[in-house]
């Protein structure tokens, strides 16, 4: 074999492979060329790209007025504490507060984003509190008791006093889960803060007769005093949390 030949042969490979290595010049930016991309450049348009089939240039489009997703719950409120009361009266549960399924949810729900405020009984000794936020009332003990499930979705939809709303973050489902977990925390402190009829039993330990039954009441009502005028009122309406599986009743027959 002739090694002149072969020497030529691997020289004009040598240039042509620098000339075609010059001329192409590929752009270290971009990506090199791809062979058959397949769908990986989507012709559709990303959500938050301008867009110009539409009058306003952009691709997410507000629903029309008025319009009303399927499931979509519409009340007409606003955060003033007589709005919590219609709210109260207004609303009904839209989960079942008493299925376990809902009040493991809402547990979950209560641990990300109530326990650092309210603690892990809803005593009001969240690490947030234990550090200098305003303490809020405890939840199994405080007005919160008295209250319908519609004033609590009504207080985590707009806030009460220091405590924001929680609209942006929870959905209206997982709102009224976390308050299936509220009632159940309510329900575990009943024999222990309460339990007026055990306590009569034990004689002693308890108030003077009548006086026991109404010893939550009065607990409750001490709390509004410093809370909007219209808690009595919501008193006089409240229903216990003892009544609440009749609410539960009510709401089925209203399910979409
Ligand atoms: C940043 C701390 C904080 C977080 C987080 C928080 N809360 Fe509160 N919450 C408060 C404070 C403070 C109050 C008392 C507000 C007031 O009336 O001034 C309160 C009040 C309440 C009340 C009314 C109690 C009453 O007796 O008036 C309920 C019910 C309640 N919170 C439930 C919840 C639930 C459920 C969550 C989780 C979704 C939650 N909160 C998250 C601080 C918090």
């Amino acid at each position: 074999m002739n090694l002149y030949r072969v020497n030529v042969g691997l020289l004009v490979l040598l240039v042509v492979t620098l000339a075609g290595a010059w001329s192409l010049r590929t752009d270290p930016t971009r990506p090199n060329w791809q062979w058959m991309p397949d769908m990986v450049y989507s012709p559709a348009y990303d959500s938050f790209r301008p867009n110009p089939n539409f009058a306003n240039g952009q691709t997410l489009q507000a629903p029309p007025r008025g319009t009303i997703a399927r499931g979509q719950v519409v009340w007409h409120s606003t955060a003033a504490p007589e709005d919590a009361l219609r709210a109260g009266q207004e609303l009904v549960a839209r989960v079942n507060l008493q299925d376990p399924a809902t009040i493991e949810r809402g547990a979950e729900v209560y641990r990300v984003y109530c326990q650092m405020c309210h603690g892990p009984q809803g005593m009001g000794d969240g690490t947030v509190a234990r550090r200098g936020y305003p303490p809020p009332p405890p939840l199994p003990a405080g007005k919160s008791v008295e209250m319908r499930d519609g004033q609590l979705f009504h207080i985590l939809t707009y806030g009460q006093g220091s405590m924001a709303p929680y609209a942006s973050q929870i959905s209206p489902p997982d709102r009224w889960n976390v308050i299936a977990y509220v009632r159940k925390l309510q329900a575990d402190a009943r024999p222990a803060a309460a339990a007026p009829a055990e306590a009569t039993t034990r004689g002693p330990a308890a108030a003077p007769g009548e006086g026991t039954t109404e010893a939550p009441t009065e607990e409750g009502a001490k709390v509004p005093a410093g809370a909007p005028a219209g808690a009595p009122a919501d008193k006089a309406t409240g229903e216990s949390a003892a009544e609440t599986p009749p609410t539960v009743g009510e709401d089925k027959p209203d399910r979409p």
